[in-house]
């Protein structure tokens, strides 16, 4: 079965570019910028990788980003990424960065984004992996903060092709953003947020998703399965979900896979990806294995991620037509 998922042409929705920094790079980058780091070795590093719920990996997360200093720190980012994806037979990738947690330590945007588009395109001419970039803010910051990151975004609109929410959800719900979705629509991109599994109001933080802010799709969301309305209405308007299991059984203390695999059978969009793999061991071919399903549902798995993939619908069916 693994030699199947290796073959199966695949698609990533649900990666921060952040959560791919390795520590071999975090040192190489260390050294190149003249940090010091607390750990004395690669090894050292990934035994303080100890998380065990969503806080407790942001705060490793956070501090691991700040040897990410220079355009080409950001560029050598995504190409090290994109090469992982390439050897996965990855052919698309959504990419979520995270541009508050650049600005907010001094580091401008503009270094930020044209490190990452200058990867993306190079990924593609080199590698074969085609690749857009959704621009998350950080939902524990003020709302005023994601506006201004959301207006000094536009002179690189052609470069995103939509935003999402993420970092700590609790006390942070979706309706806090919900003028700077209003104006992120108005300005032409595509909505996404997290729904964090196991969150406190996880539901009702869903139903805002649906009903104030109007998504386009849903990262995790694993928990709608707790109001069966609002699954029907996932499923009626073709939203799709972007799971991450082994991302979801660090933390929390279960992997979700039965509700994946349950939202899956009742004809939910969802779809498998590796969130932050650097530090939740696995790319997407891992966590394709982590669930054991069966190749029919593998193949549903793959089509579902192309068919909610936010690319023109001609190319769309091209990757389509190649899982048939
Ligand atoms: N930022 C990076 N990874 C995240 C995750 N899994 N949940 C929320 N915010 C994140
Ligand atoms: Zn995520």
């Amino acid at each position: 079965m693994n030699d199947f998922i290796a073959g199966l042409p695949k698609c990533e929705l649900h990666l921060h570019i952040e959560g791919t920094l390795e520590p071999e790079l975090k040192f190489e980058l260390a050294r190149r910028n003249g940090i010091a780091l607390p750990y004395a070795s690669v090894e050292e590093m990934r035994a303080a990788y100890a998380f065990d719920d969503l806080p407790s990996f942001l705060g490793v997360y956070y501090e691991g980003m700040g040897v990410l200093r220079t355009e080409p720190d950001f560029y050598d980012l995504a190409m090290a990424y994109l090469r992982k994806a390439a050897s996965q037979n990855v052919r698309y990738a959504e990419i979520f960065f995270d541009p508050q947690a650049h600005t907010s330590r001094g580091v401008p945007f503009d270094v930020v984004i044209r490190g990452l588009r200058r990867a993306l395109m190079d990924g593609h001419a080199q590698l074969g992996v085609r690749a857009q970039l959704i621009m998350c803010f950080l939902r524990d910051f003020q709302a005023e903060y994601a506006m201004a990151t959301l207006l000094e975004s536009l002179p690189y609109k052609e470069w995103i092709v939509g935003v999402g929410l993420d970092s700590d959800e609790k006390g942070n719900p979706p309706v806090k953003f919900a003028e700077v979705y209003a104006r992120a629509r108005q300005e032409g991109y595509l909505l996404t947020m997290h729904c964090d599994v196991d969150q406190e109001n996880s539901v009702e933080h869903i139903r805002q998703c649906l009903d104030e802010i109007g998504v386009d799709r849903i990262d995790h969301g694993v928990n709608i399965l707790e109001d069966p309305e609002l699954v029907q209405r996932v499923i009626d308007k073709g939203i799709g979900l972007t799971c991450c299991p082994i991302s979801n059984s660090i933390v929390t203390d279960s992997m979700k896979a039965t509700g994946i695999r349950k939202l899956l059978d009742l004809g939910v969009r969802v779809t498998i990806n590796s969130d932050d793999p650097a530090y939740f061991p696995g790319y997407v071919q891992e966590n394709l294995q982590a669930l054991e399903l069966s190749r029919e549902e593998l193949l549903q798995v793959q089509r579902n991620a192309f068919e909610i993939t936010w690319l023109p619908r001609h190319v769309k069916e091209g990757y389509l037509a190649e899982l048939e």
